[in-house]
């Protein structure tokens, strides 16, 4: 297993260019099984994610060739195929139940396995199969098993709203299936995302006719064969806001090329009442983007991660690790997936200090970060920690990057880039720097221990409070903020 050594405290500076995106590679990949001729698709990730999609692919009969130098892949659908998406692919990604609803569509049969437990909290796959189900499918669940099956789907009206808003890959499903069902479907509560669009628009390529993907109503009306396509995917506006971001946390000066700003409207909003400048910009080869620009002084958010063009979710973690560094009391609540908060006690275990409140993290820094060892549990959190490692004092070491490699391509060696300091090496004892080596004599000089000890505090115990009130009412005991008398800006009296 890798891990990476990161040295904090350099801003990073220069331009990187954007992978295309994880979530519209995925289902787009998976809806290719519904389509009678070749896919040909440029701009798809090198990511563990697209490899393991691949594999279910080729399960399926599929046959799936890239070229990693041009990004480009082809896939064949099959001839023929069992339907069949075994556990043993599907549980290591969720997004490999994107291809229930082409299978069905296309061949009549699919037998998925249900994904199982997730690290960033429960997620069920009922609304995919109420749409399904709307379509004229047949549905049992046997064995852990989705056995799905159906002559020919026919147009419905389709809700496809939850507790937490609409479904991505919910919508992907139906609106696949959809486009090969007899007659006219209208799913409402659709997902806005821009990997909808994305995914629309390759359908329509390949003869469906899609109207409203981007918007809550999509009218789908099915058409009995879709042919070979060519499609160019999206550049990753998930990449893009970690990189700007980090860039934000370092205090850095970075051109994100390629970033789309009608993608991250919200994340340039909310990066700019943090104080971070970011302006639409070009290279000198003409390609556009985001010149983000951090700032000395940053200013405490309340932030809620919300379905599109909401905060997106899976910037969530990313966005905590940098409010971990800005003066004053943040919150940031997560709507989509209220429990995903595992970097949580990671950043604690770097010096920062955040209570959880149920969906909600409440983050009083600035905290004065240190490297150390630490752990990633899943994709945007590793994300997070790499950001908070960046911005910290001293060498930090995270574990378990393959989570990381599952959704960000060459994430190291584009900071490397960027003029980060970051190592990527085997996960063994003698790889650990000297400074993160606890050998019972500690290598750690005396003197820098209790400096390290009467800074620790431990979060919102004992401290001189005052009751603030956020706009909606909401009341927390915020810490008092004093101005310093020197230029180094706001403290807060922790
Ligand atoms: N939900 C239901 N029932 C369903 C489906 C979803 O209640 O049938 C709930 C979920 O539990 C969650 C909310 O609805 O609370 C949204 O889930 P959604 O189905 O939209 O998530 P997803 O389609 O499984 C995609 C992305 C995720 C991203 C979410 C939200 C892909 C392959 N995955 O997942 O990406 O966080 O949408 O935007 O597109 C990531 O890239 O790190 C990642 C997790």
């Amino acid at each position: 297993m890798d891990m990476l050594i990161i040295r904090g405290g350099i801003p990073l500076a220069g331009n990187v260019r954007l992978a295309g995106a994880k979530n519209a590679s995925l289902p787009i990949m998976a809806a290719s099984i519904a389509v009678s001729g070749l896919s040909q698709l440029r701009r798809v990730p090198h990511l563990a994610d697209v490899s393991t999609l691949t594999q279910v692919l080729e399960s399926l009969g599929a046959v799936v060739t890239r070229d990693l130098s041009t990004g480009e892949l082809t896939i064949t659908p099959p001839h023929a195929t069992t339907g069949i998406a075994d556990y043993d692919l599907v549980r290591r990604m969720r997004a490999s139940v994107c291809v229930l609803g082409p299978l069905l569509a296309r061949w009549g049969k699919a037998v998925v396995s249900l994904p199982g437990g997730c690290n960033i909290g429960h997620r069920p796959i009922d609304l995919h199969l109420k749409g399904l189900v709307a379509l004229g499918a047949r549905i049992r669940i046997e064995r852990g098993y989705v056995h799905a099956e159906a002559t020919r789907l026919h147009g419905a009206e389709i809700y496809l709203g939850g507790p937490f808003g609409s479904t991505v890959t919910g919508t992907a499903n139906i609106m696949t299936a959809a486009s090969l069902a007899r007659g006219i479907t209208r799913i409402s509560a659709a997902a806005c995302e821009p990997e909808i669009v994305d995914l629309g628009n390759y359908l329509n390529a390949a003869g469906a006719r899609i109207t409203g993907h981007g918007t809550p109503v999509i009218e789908i009306e099915g058409v009995d064969e879709l042919h070979g396509v060519e499609h160019e995917v999206i550049p990753d506006r998930i990449e893009a806001g970690t990189m700007m971001i980090a860039a934000a946390a370092t205090c850095g000066d970075v051109l994100i090329e390629d970033a789309q700003p009608r993608h991250l409207s919200a994340v340039i909003d909310i990066l700019r009442q943090i104080g971070v400048t970011i302006e639409p910009s070009s290279t000198n080869d003409g390609r556009t983007g985001l010149h983000v620009s951090g700032a000395a002084y940053l200013n405490p958010a309340d932030c809620t991660a919300l379905p599109y063009p909401g905060v997106p979710t899976d910037l969530q973690a990313q966005l905590t690790a940098l409010l971990c560094l800005v003066p004053g009391i943040s919150v940031i609540t997560d709507k989509v997936f209220p429990d995903r908060f595992m970097h949580v006690p990671e950043l604690l275990r770097m010096g920062a200090q955040i209570r959880r409140e149920g969906a909600s993290a409440i983050i009083a820094g600035p905290a004065h970060l240190s490297g150390t060892n630490v752990m990633a549990s899943d994709l945007r959190a590793s994300a997070a920690l790499v950001i908070a490692a960046l911005a910290a004092e001293g060498e930090s070491v995270i574990r378990r990057v393959y989570h990381l490699d599952r959704g960000y391509e060459k994430h190291d060696e584009k900071l490397r880039q960027l003029g980060a300091q970051i190592q990527r090496t085997t996960d063994h004892p003698e790889a650990l720097p000297e400074s993160l080596r606890m050998t019972g004599e500690s290598t750690m000089e005396q003197h820098k221990i209790e400096e390290i000890s009467s800074r620790f505090t431990p979060p919102f115990q004992n401290q001189p409070t005052k009751p603030h009130f956020l706009s909606d009412g909401y009341s927390i005991a915020r810490p008092m903020v004093s101005q310093s008398d020197d230029s180094s800006g706001p403290v807060v009296d922790l």
